[in-house]
């Protein structure tokens, strides 16, 4: 199966990761399907992680010595690191937040603050879909129990797509934000950007999208998606827990008030009132992520290295084969788009009438580690009826073997529970 066209050198990639040795129950070597809940770390980040902590550590934007400096430049040279990787056209429009949840949590509480144009209040629509992760579902809820909005969403067919045949109806003149995911955490859908971002433009409304399973996967390039705001997480693609990403559009970080006040994001401050540093510093209160920052500016060489067309090749031909050999298991019923084409390598299925916790549980006792539940996304298992899924998702160190053992793994299951 190796010659399958596409894949990397996946010998030489899994040397990089150390987890990937490590052996589990009854001497089985781990065989790592949870990439889409974090991925694992390659020696690169956990040494660049180590390098700062014993070499660099200080706080950043502060001290005169050395070491600080030394600090302060690691965090920028970061945050310039984060901009090439996704084009954007600006370092400042790069703020560090602690994950992708932060990040779309930030957006929303910008909206409710704001004036005019901005302003989300009564009068106004905010707009989602059902495949989202709960992190850009409860945001807006909060928003809309807040300000009074209306929160509308596209809903999905029954293939594991978004339906955006009344996107008139869901995406009004009204609608002041859209906010939506690029890549479902447990459809792997990849959704039409193009004409979501069309029709928010037409009515002026900003966009607003969640790329968490699409910045590891795939070549992101903030300006031909031609959003306002991207959100994503550094532990998923390769970097530490602890940091993540918005980028936005520099006239909007202007405009927009903060959220979170402290050091770090002010220009001034009395007892009457403060003035806020320009962004991304205005959005960066307190002391920020630095090791993290600098770990995830590691993966994201190490990521560039490789190459994201490459890596996207990759997944996809693990993804091809791993659908294929899914449906050819008796009883089992994938949750999500069947073919490899617009899908990300996040595979979510039920296997009969097996709970998918027991499904999880037989897997896990042969070394394979998959995950269960609702992943976060509740809404699109009441929407599909059903209580959860087992999901395997596959990242750049995975293998076609990873796949035959994930199919062998579901036999055992299949004869367990016979
Ligand atoms: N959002 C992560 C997942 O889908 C945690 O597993």
């Amino acid at each position: 199966m190796t010659q399958m066209p596409g894949l990397l050198d996946i010998e030489a990639i899994r040397k990089d990761f150390p987890l990937l040795d490590r052996v589990v129950h009854d001497g089985k070597k781990i065989v790592y399907l949870d990439s889409a809940a974090t991925s694992q770390k390659p020696r690169q980040v956990l040494d660049a992680l180590n390098e700062y902590y014993e070499r660099h550590n200080a706080n950043v934007h502060r001290g005169v010595y050395l070491v600080a400096e030394e600090a302060t430049a690691l965090y920028e040279g970061a945050r310039d690191k984060v901009a090439a990787f996704i084009n954007a056209p600006s370092r400042d429009e790069v703020i560090f937040t602690k994950n992708a949840s932060e990040s779309l949590n930030l957006v929303a509480n910008m909206l409710g603050w704001a004036d005019e144009p901005y302003r989300v209040d009564r009068e106004t629509e905010i707009a989602i879909t059902e495949m989202e992760h709960h992190s850009n579902i409860v945001p807006w809820q909060l928003l809309a129990q807040r300000t009074g909005a209306k929160l509308k969403w596209f809903g999905l067919t029954d293939d594991g797509r978004l339906d955006l045949s009344n996107i008139e109806e869901v995406i009004t003149e009204k609608t002041k934000i859209v906010s939506f995911t690029l890549v479902s955490n447990l459809l792997g859908t990849v959704n039409p950007v193009e004409a979501i971002v069309r029709r928010a433009q037409d009515v002026g409304a900003l966009v607003l999208i969640d790329a968490s399973q699409a910045a590891p996967h795939m070549p992101l390039d903030v300006q031909a998606l031609g959003a306002d705001f991207v959100a994503f997480t550094g532990h998923k693609m390769c970097g530490p827990t602890g940091i993540g990403v918005l980028w936005g559009r520099q006239e909007l970080l202007e405009d927009l008030p903060p959220f979170l006040g402290g050091g770090e994001m002010i220009e001034t401050v009395s007892m009457h009132s403060s003035t806020y540093a320009p962004a991304p510093h205005k959005f960066e209160a307190g002391t920020p992520p630095i090791a993290q920052a600098v770990g995830l500016g590691a993966a994201v060489d190490y990521l560039s290295a490789i190459g994201m067309d490459k890596i996207a090749a990759h997944e996809h031909a693990i993804t091809e084969y791993a659908v294929k050999r899914l449906q050819e298991v008796p009883d089992l019923r994938i949750i999500g788009p069947t073919t490899a084409e617009d899908r990300g390598a996040a595979i979510s299925f039920v296997l009969g009438d097996i709970h998918p916790h027991d499904v999880g549980q037989v897997l896990d006792e042969q070394g394979i580690a998959v995950r269960v539940g609702h992943h976060c996304a509740r809404p699109v298992c009441l929407r599909y009826g059903i209580p959860a899924t087992t999901r395997a998702s596959f990242y750049l160190y995975s293998s076609p073997a990873d796949v035959d053992a994930l199919i062998d793994g579901l036999e055992h299951v299949r004869n367990f529970f016979g």
